[in-house]
């Protein structure tokens, strides 16, 4: 991909403390596993998001609401480390800071759960306030763990400004309002495309009638993501499909958001959609070689160096 300067994403989202336990195999219901090994870091998909995109080159802005506790305090001055503007982190006096709690077994599967605390305090009123920031994107980049008329007004208020928008259904969430008609690039990965659409999705073709199923809705396109088989896009013109590159995965924690937060940064240097899923795609690979949600996520150079041939 061409190197160009101007690259400015808009993030507006969550972020969480992760307490993550690797172990050999995901525990079932009821049961106990121990021998595992903990891993404290910052996460949350939209904090991901906005340190995948920073990480890959873009100038990044992100709206997202903390505790008014150590946690908030340690995640505000990790981002701004990043090089990330922080002026949008709002602070909750009434809720703690998001955790999530992780397992991820011996082939890099994980379950989540999260408590998402001061995240959805982040309040209509704050985003609103943050008009300058939606003046200054080429591209906004949203989940679903925020307040959903937040994720709804971000996605208006871009369009409205005629910003690029993104819209990563994750984790899909009941009484989500009609926003298809104003998202540009939706992005589920199997499990959140069959959830939104009914559709089994289980290969391609398959992932083919869930996205244009949304797109039937009003998105412009759908990216399905498709793990280890890489990512289908859906257009008016018909499907692009991209593969995954293989890795050996340690951890799949934040795959999908190393995917986002590149494909934002690709958005926002006009790459082709094509490119924009290989870029995409390398990102999301990369994390997964690596334990840890932001920790895992690598920069540009990484990228580049696995589209000329280079091995994690
Ligand atoms: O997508 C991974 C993220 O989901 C984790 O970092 C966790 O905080 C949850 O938000």
């Amino acid at each position: 991909m061409s190197d160009v300067t101007a690259r400015r994403v808009l993030v507006v989202g969550s972020a969480n403390v992760d307490f993550t336990v690797a172990v050999p195999r995901l525990p079932g219901a009821g049961e106990t596993v121990s021998g595992g090994t903990l891993l404290v870091n910052h996460g949350g998909k939209g904090a991901n998001q906005a340190v995948a995109a920073r990480r890959l080159g873009a100038e990044v802005r992100f709206i997202a609401c903390v505790g008014d506790d150590s946690s908030g305090r340690e995640i505000r001055a990790a981002l701004a480390t990043e090089g990330i503007d922080v002026d949008g982190l709002d602070v909750s006096g009434e809720a703690a800071t998001g955790t999530a709690l992780i397992v991820v077994d011996g082939q890099g599967r994980n379950q989540i759960v999260v408590a998402p605390g001061a995240n959805w305090r982040l309040s209509l009123e704050h985003v609103r306030s943050r008009a300058d920031d939606f003046a200054w994107a080429q591209v906004v980049v949203c989940q679903l763990e925020t307040p959903l008329e937040t994720v709804a007004w971000a996605l208006r208020e871009a369009r409205r400004r005629g910003i690029v928008t993104v819209l990563n259904p994750a984790p899909i969430r009941d009484g989500l309002p009609d926003v298809w008609g104003l998202v540009d690039y939706l992005t589920p990965n199997e499990g959140e495309a069959e959830r939104l659409t009914g559709v089994t999705v289980r290969d391609l073709r398959s992932a083919a009638a869930a996205g244009h199923a949304l797109r039937q809705r009003g998105v412009r396109t759908v990216i399905v993501t498709l793990g280890a088989h890489g990512a289908l896009a859906c257009t008016a013109q018909g499907e692009v499909a991209a593969p995954a590159h293989p890795v050996s995965a340690v951890d799949t924690t934040a795959a999908g958001d190393a995917f986002n937060g590149a494909l934002g940064v690709a958005l926002s240097e006009g790459s082709t959609l094509e490119g924009a899923l290989r870029f995409a795609n390398a990102a999301a690979a990369l994390a997964c070689t690596r334990r840890g949600a932001q920790p895992s996520l690598p920069t540009r150079a990484e990228v580049n160096q696995l589209f000329t041939g280079g091995r994690p």
